[in-house]
């Protein structure tokens, strides 16, 4: 067995960082919920597993930057793929200047946009699922992804991403329209743009 070290623990999946054929790959490995039926378990394990192996091969195929998949075994819900030596845009954020940090959201928005036009949504899409690595930004923990993606979908990514710049980066709240203006100038959906008005409408009254 190859050295391993584990660097997340999390309630879905636990990562860790080795070697796999000489490369330095992220081991994805899906927790097992206790509390579920063994065969339900193996079951959803598989689903989520071809799932995101699945979109991120799909978000690859639209010109996404997604590290490469080197194995996959769906029974045990292990994803073996290339390690992105960058850092999450969560943290990355704090380490950029005004202008740095503009152009990073606006290429992200055009980005999203790229992957929006190929009919996926990410359906996690927060600051610690996307990685800056150099120049490039690449997308990560397609588990929740949606292909094809109908405009609500698309919309409630956008929303989240929104929500996540009002939330933990309020001292850049207003950038979250950076990201907007690349994923227009991308190209990226207007009805999902509409979308999210509707969909924050509809959440005021809930
Ligand atoms: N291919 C990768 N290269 C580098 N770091 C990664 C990679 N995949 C995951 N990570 C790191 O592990 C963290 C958790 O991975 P993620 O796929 O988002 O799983 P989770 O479901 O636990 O959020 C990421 O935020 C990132 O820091
Ligand atoms: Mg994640």
């Amino acid at each position: 067995m190859p050295k391993e070290s584990v660097i997340k623990k999390g309630a879905e999946a636990t990562i860790s960082v080795g070697e796999y054929l000489g490369r330095r790959v992220v081991f994805k490995r899906r927790t097992r919920k206790g509390y579920r039926d063994r065969r339900l378990d193996a079951r959803i394990t598989k689903l989520r597993t071809r799932n995101e192996v699945r979109s991120m091969a799909a978000a690859r195929a639209a010109g996404l930057h997604i590290p490469w998949i080197y194995d996959v075994d769906l029974r045990e819900g292990l994803i073996v793929m290339q390690f992105i030596d960058g850092q999450r845009l969560n943290s990355q954020l704090y380490c950029l200047n005004h202008e740095e940090r503009i152009s990073i959201e606006r290429k992200l928005g055009f980005e999203i946009a790229r992957m929006h036009a190929a009919a996926i949504s990410h359906g996690d899409l927060t600051t610690s699922n996307i990685l800056v690595s150099g120049s490039d930004i690449y997308f990560i923990d397609f588990s929740m992804a949606t292909r094809p993606a109908d405009t609500e979908q698309l919309g409630v990514d956008l929303r989240l991403l929104k929500e996540v710049y009002k939330s933990t980066h309020s001292e850049f709240e207003d950038e979250y329209g950076e990201v907007l203006k690349g994923y227009t100038d991308g190209g990226g959906s207007r009805e999902a743009i509409e979308k999210v008005a509707e969909i924050e409408r509809r959440a005021r009254y809930v």
